[in-house]
């Protein structure tokens, strides 16, 4: 390949491998351990450059490399890293040590292991400013509006409406999370067929999208769902996203721009409610009030021959600070719910937690209805 087709490949693989205190937050001694070992694999030439970031009780390695998606090489780095930070962890007890990594061998593929995974392989353009958005106490269909907002609606983004490179739209590739299955869709023609869809954010989640003129990776999105990787609940997906902005792509301020609408997700305490995702500074990111509410932080980078100019942390903005507040007042009229839906989830979305040992006591004493 000549070398100004170079490609460069943006890897960002994220764990829960404890949590401080409780589900809360992050041992920050612990960012350390995983830099340490990032760092020999960037002076090693695994990969070219790398941050380490959290939110929440979640880890965040964010990567850059020339070994394109899916490389094993970068997989076991990330698998090694989250399991040496686990075995200090469980040397420090914190709150649920390793409770993400799915086993104790890397098997090839650090998909279906646990951890949550974005990456994309594109050429590096003249200027590449990207967003990585990360989230905690939340799962993997959270992006579903926000990405739509971004890519689809002119309500939001201006660009659709006034940069020609724009004009055709963008394609959406969603993935069918019960039947393993995945269909593209394009907008803005096939808009309301995507919605119909992708409403239904516990099935149909948006993988990627791309710039239907020219085939351009725009975004990508964690889609793993740990419960159904694990078959039980052992803690909500957490998901990221990553974004490409400007020059014929959304604008960095059309891409942060959903987010001030504190949307309703799923997660919150014990996975098992409905609350709004309230944008934050990183500083901010130590979801308490009833183990959130659901935190989502924005990391902005400028990329350079390959490295990682950054992170710049988008939601230290007053800009949010009414979306922070709204989300606030949200969080408290759906806690008046208490154990009652729609705060709870649906029965079919409490399947892999503990409720169903709950309700197994009862099954004995339910009688024929006369
Ligand atoms: C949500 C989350 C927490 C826990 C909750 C109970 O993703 O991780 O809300 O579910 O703190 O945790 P355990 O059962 O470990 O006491
Ligand atoms: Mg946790
Ligand atoms: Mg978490």
């Amino acid at each position: 390949m000549p070398n100004e087709e170079k490609m460069v490949t943006l890897s960002v693989i994220k764990a829960d491998i404890g949590g401080f205190v409780g589900h809360s937050s992050f041992y920050p001694e612990l960012l350390d351990t995983a830099k340490e070992r990032l760092n020999h694999a960037k002076e090693n030439g695994v990969i070219k450059d790398f941050h380490v970031l959290r939110c929440g009780d979640d880890l965040e390695l964010i990567m850059t490399h020339e070994k394109g998606c899916d490389s094993g090489e970068v997989h076991e780095l990330a698998w090694n890293t989250f399991y040496r930070c686990t075995e200090v962890a469980r040397e420090l007890k914190l709150y649920g040590a390793g409770q993400d990594l799915l086993g104790d061998a890397f098997s090839g593929n650090i998909k279906g292991m646990g951890p949550g995974v974005a990456e994309m392989e594109f050429k590096e353009r003249k200027s590449e400013p990207i967003i990585v958005f990360m989230a905690d106490k939340t799962s993997a269909g959270a992006w579903n509006l926000p990405i739509y907002r971004i890519f689809a609606d002119p309500f939001n983004t201006a660009g659709l409406i006034i940069d020609p490179t724009m004009l055709e739209g963008f394609v959406f590739d969603v993935l069918d999370v019960k039947e393993g299955k995945s269909i593209t869709l394009a907008c803005p023609e096939e808009t309301h067929l995507l919605l119909a869809l992708i409403g239904a954010v516990e099935r149909y989640i948006v993988r990627s999208v791309y710039r239907k003129k020219d085939n351009e990776i725009t975004a990508v999105a964690s889609v793993q769902q740990l419960s159904l990787i694990a078959g039980k609940y052992v803690g909500k997906d957490d998901p990221v996203m990553v974004v490409r902005c400007q020059s014929g792509l959304p604008a960095v301020g059309e891409v942060l721009e959903p987010f001030t609408m504190p949307h309703l997700v799923m997660g919150w305490m014990r996975g098992s409610h409905h609350g709004p995702l309230m944008p934050v500074p990183f500083y901010e990111a130590n979801p308490s009030r009833f183990d959130g509410p659901p935190r989502v932080i924005a990391a902005g980078f400028q990329m350079y021959n390959g490295y990682l100019l950054g992170p710049h942390d988008m939601f230290d903005d007053p800009g949010f600070d009414e979306a922070r507040q709204e989300a606030n007042r949200v969080a408290g009229y759906m806690r008046r719910h208490g154990p009652f839906q729609p705060h709870r989830l649906p029965l079919e979305e409490m399947e892999y937690t503990t409720l169903s040992g709950v309700l197994e006591r009862l099954r004995d004493r339910f009688k024929a209805a006369q």
